[in-house]
């Protein structure tokens, strides 16, 4: 049987106090709808559709390619499914209908809820959990048989009622016929003045229609996220899955409260993750690597056996065996070919670097294509940006570019040429060459004593 899904994503999230909207808080680098789309996704839902209006255009800037409808007024929960209602229509089979805000959910679950309604024949099955403290969340009612009876909200509640530790998820699997054959019947007559989508339990059972529950056997992953309390919560919890998932596979980490890593990341085996680690985005490490402590990784490729110690990472990729750190900047366009070194304080934008060069202290490079076996001395930069426009500077195999050498781009060095210490090169260097600029060196016989025996006789 076909399954889509819905994600409710429209409403303000007040709580979280915030220009944001709810949904659009990230956890581990990943939005909170996204991670709600993610496991819609693994559980093979199609179409997914997302209801957005708060802030729609910012939620919607974050799915790209998504289908998303608009809620212009937040009416509640059922009305935000009555907005969908066209984009669904001709759609038959079950219907998951998911908060944006309760972003732990796991694929498996939501299979195992369209399984149970299917099961039951059911025009709803609920996901429902017990919480040691159910605050905020819609009690579950049962009657004396066990079944489902209703969803009373917390403001809607007696104390008798808000006693109850069964709570909704907020997550559900629908007929889809059923449901939006019924959904005209919600009311708004409520503590709220909402259109309640809880309360399609009790018309569906006032038409005798059947309604089923299910009960998650782990309630972390149906937290809903509604303050920034829950949202660190939450974050923790991820965390703590995505470790978990590493540990397992052969990952290395000396304090997993200590590393964050985004779920769409890729480590080989044996990886070592050391403590305040961020690997976030499309990063991959790959067997046997090293990265941290203190480094933050985002969109990168770490090939086997490097090592990337206290240093920051965007779209870069390090080659196998390459070293990092400590203190680099690996910007974007940056490719360090096998066995190559960049070392502390440098920084690296739009350049390749070749298969064992290094760049050891204190340097930038940008623009740059360095060949094979180079090395780049103590403080010498590229000069790359003269204002207007950017240059690019080429060295070549084996070349030796001296400490503290400006090089002012456009300029190529030649293979195996050496640039003297302190030069500022604008000018090509032949392959072989020694490049040098600086004025030649005058000692002067005897200044300084001169000097210090002035000062010493009070003449200075
Ligand atoms: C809802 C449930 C409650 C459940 C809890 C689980 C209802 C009436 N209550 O309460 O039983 O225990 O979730 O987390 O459904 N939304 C819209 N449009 C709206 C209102 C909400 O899209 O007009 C979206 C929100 O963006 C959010 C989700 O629906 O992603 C839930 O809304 P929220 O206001 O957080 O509902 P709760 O009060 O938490
Ligand atoms: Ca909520």
């Amino acid at each position: 049987m076909s399954v889509a899904a819905l994600i409710l994503a429209a409403g303000e999230g007040t709580r979280m106090k915030s220009d944001l909207p709810k949904v659009a808080h990230r956890l581990l680098g990943v939005p909170m709808v996204q991670l709600v789309l993610d496991a819609a996704t693994e559980a093979e839902c199609e179409p997914v559709v997302v209801v957005t209006g708060h802030r729609a255009a910012a939620v919607e800037e974050l799915l790209p390619g998504v289908a998303c409808v608009r809620q212009e007024k937040q009416l509640g929960t059922g009305h935000a499914v009555m907005c969908a209602e066209e984009a669904l229509a001709g759609f038959e089979g079950s219907l998951l209908v998911l908060s944006g805000d309760t972003p732990l959910m796991r694929p498996e679950t939501l299979r195992a809820l369209v399984v149970s309604r299917e099961e039951a024949g059911a025009a709803v099955s609920v996901l429902t959990a017990r919480m040691a403290d159910p605050a905020g969340y819609g009690r579950i009612v049962r009657a004396t048989d066990g079944s489902l009876a209703g969803i009373v909200e917390q403001k809607d509640a007696t104390s008798e009622q808000a006693a109850i530790d069964e709570v909704n998820t907020g997550t559900y699997c629908f007929d889809a016929s059923t449901l939006f054959a019924h959904l005209h019947r919600l009311s708004s007559d409520n503590a709220q003045g909402e259109f309640y989508l809880t309360d399609m339990v009790t018309v569906f059972r006032s038409e005798g229609l059947a309604v089923a529950a299910v009960t998650t056997d782990e309630p972390g992953e149906t937290m809903g996220v509604n303050t920034r309390i829950q949202l660190a919560e939450a974050s923790r919890v991820l965390q703590g899955r995505i470790n978990e998932r590493h540990m397992l596979a052969g990952v290395t980490m000396t304090d997993p409260s200590l590393v964050w890593i985004a779920p769409t990341v890729t480590l080989g085996r044996d990886v070592v993750v050391e403590p305040m680690t961020f690997l976030y985005g499309e990063t991959s490490v790959a067997d046997g690597a090293t990265v941290g402590p203190n480094t933050r990784i985002y969109d990168g490729v770490v090939g086997p056996g490097a090592v990337v110690e206290q240093s920051v990472v965007r779209e870069g990729r390090i080659g196998p065996e390459a070293s990092v750190g400590p203190n680099a900047f690996i910007r974007p366009g940056t490719v360090l070919e096998a066995s190559s070194r960049v070392g502390s304080f440098v920084e690296v934008k739009n350049t390749t670097i070749g298969e064992g060069s290094k760049v050891p202290h204190l340097s930038y490079m940008g623009d740059t294509t360095i060949g094979k076996g180079v090395n780049v001395g103590a403080g010498s930069i590229t000069c790359n940006y003269d204002g207007w426009s950017k240059h690019a500077t080429v060295i070549g195999d084996g070349a030796f570019i001296g400490s503290d050498t400006m090089l002012v781009a456009p300029v190529e060095i030649g293979e195996g040429a050496v640039t003297g210490a302190g030069s500022a090169i604008a000018k090509d260097v032949p392959p072989g060459a020694l490049g040098i600029e600086r004025t030649e060196q005058r000692n002067m016989e005897g200044w300084a004593d001169r000097r210090r025996s002035a000062r010493d006789s009070g003449d200075e």
